[in-house]
């Protein structure tokens, strides 16, 4: 599968279903949560949510009060949404639409 038809495939996920509509939805994601806490995650810890799509592990992180956050996605209309749902928190996050298996990881630095 190419990046074009990976891309195709999320974004009419994203484009057809709501944010809740999904099966994976969380309001609040306590797994990813728990294991950032044991890791010894701390506020300036640099964190990328790869796939994050329109997740709520972004807000839960901003809300804890991290400062370094990154979410990269296939789909520009997941992290569209989740950016408008930020409103102006949002711009303290850095948003990447890329393909995790074809990016160029220096690009983005
Ligand atoms: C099952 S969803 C989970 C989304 C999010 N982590 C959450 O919990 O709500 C998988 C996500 O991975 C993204 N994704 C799939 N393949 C990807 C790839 N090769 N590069 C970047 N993102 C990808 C999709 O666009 C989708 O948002």
């Amino acid at each position: 599968m190419t990046t074009t038809d990976r891309q195709a495939h999320w974004e009419n996920i994203y484009t057809t279903k709501g944010e809740a509509e999904v099966s994976w939805f969380e309001e609040t994601p306590t797994e990813s949560l728990r294991l950032l806490q044991l890791v010894g995650a701390q506020p300036s810890s640099a964190i990328i949510d790869v796939g994050g799509g329109a997740s709520r592990l972004v807000d839960n992180l901003l809300a804890k009060g991290f400062e370094n956050l990154t979410v990269l996605d296939l789909s520009a209309v997941a992290l569209d949404s989740a950016r408008a749902r930020l409103g102006d928190k949002g711009d303290a996050v850095k948003w990447i639409v890329a393909d995790v298996t074809e990016m160029a990881a220096d690009r983005y630095i």
